[in-house]
């Protein structure tokens, strides 16, 4: 079994900055699970399907075209990489993401990421549903104030419109829907450990997930020049 680190957490934790730096640093795949579900609720949304139009969901979900490149995502040839880091396009992703039938279909796809030399994978239920067996299982928090806040800042680099009253409005009932689904719902694994990261910056956070990656996986620390 290949090396496997989960980092799942509420929106806005910070989950997927500490995912890209943490597989740099190791040099492992990385498994941005929330763009598969923002992907989906994309082209759910330009095919105009609602959440209870069930086997047109799982057809788009088991034929969609994906591409993840270096800094951009395609969905059937169209650059989505900014389309899909919309709050719509999180809120889309949400409610698709709360049938059953929808993750069943994204399963095996995401499974299909572990593979030498190891993963780390990002998002509600990567330890708890599908990695249960990662050696180290990590669930990333902050408050709903925090998260509006770094999430406002992300949106405003990229230049896309951003109010932080809505943000916290919209993350508070993002977290409410994922929280409460029937099927995975967001929750820490057992096994899991908690890192609240309100007080910690990007470095702090990355330095204590490097630690216990460390401990679990001796082989993926690279000997000192
Ligand atoms: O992590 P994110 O904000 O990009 O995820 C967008 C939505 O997708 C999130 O609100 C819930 C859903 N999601 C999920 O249900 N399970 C995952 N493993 C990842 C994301």
């Amino acid at each position: 079994m290949v090396p496997i680190v989960t980092i799942d957490g509420p929106s806005g934790s910070g989950k997927g900055t500490i995912a890209h730096l943490l597989a740099d640093h190791f040099g492992l795949h990385c498994l941005d699970s929330g763009a598969l579900y923002r992907l989906l609720g994309l082209a759910a949304e330009r095919a105009r399907l609602t959440p209870s139009m069930v086997n047109e969901l799982v057809e788009i979900a088991s034929t969609m075209k994906v591409v993840f490149r270096p800094g951009s995502v395609l969905l059937d040839d169209e650059d989505v990489t900014l389309a899909i880091r919309t709050e719509r396009a999180g809120n889309a992703a949400s409610r698709v993401a709360a049938v059953p039938e929808v993750r069943s279909a994204l399963l095996q796809w995401q499974r299909n990421y572990a593979r030498e030399p190891g993963l780390v994978a990002d998002g509600r239920d990567m330890g708890t549903v599908v990695f249960p067996e990662a050696g180290v299982k990590i669930y990333l928090t902050a408050s709903p104030e925090e998260r509006a806040k770094r999430r406002y800042n992300q949106l405003k680099e990229k230049g896309l419109d951003a109010n932080l009253r809505d943000l916290v409005a919209e993350i508070r009932e993002r977290d409410d829907r994922d929280s409460n689904r029937s099927v995975a719902p967001l929750l820490p694994a057992p096994d899991a450990f908690v890192l609240e990261s309100t007080a910690l910056s990007i470095s702090e956070v990355l330095e204590q997930v490097i630690g216990n990656v460390s401990r679990v996986y001796p082989q993926l620390v690279k000997p000192e020049a």
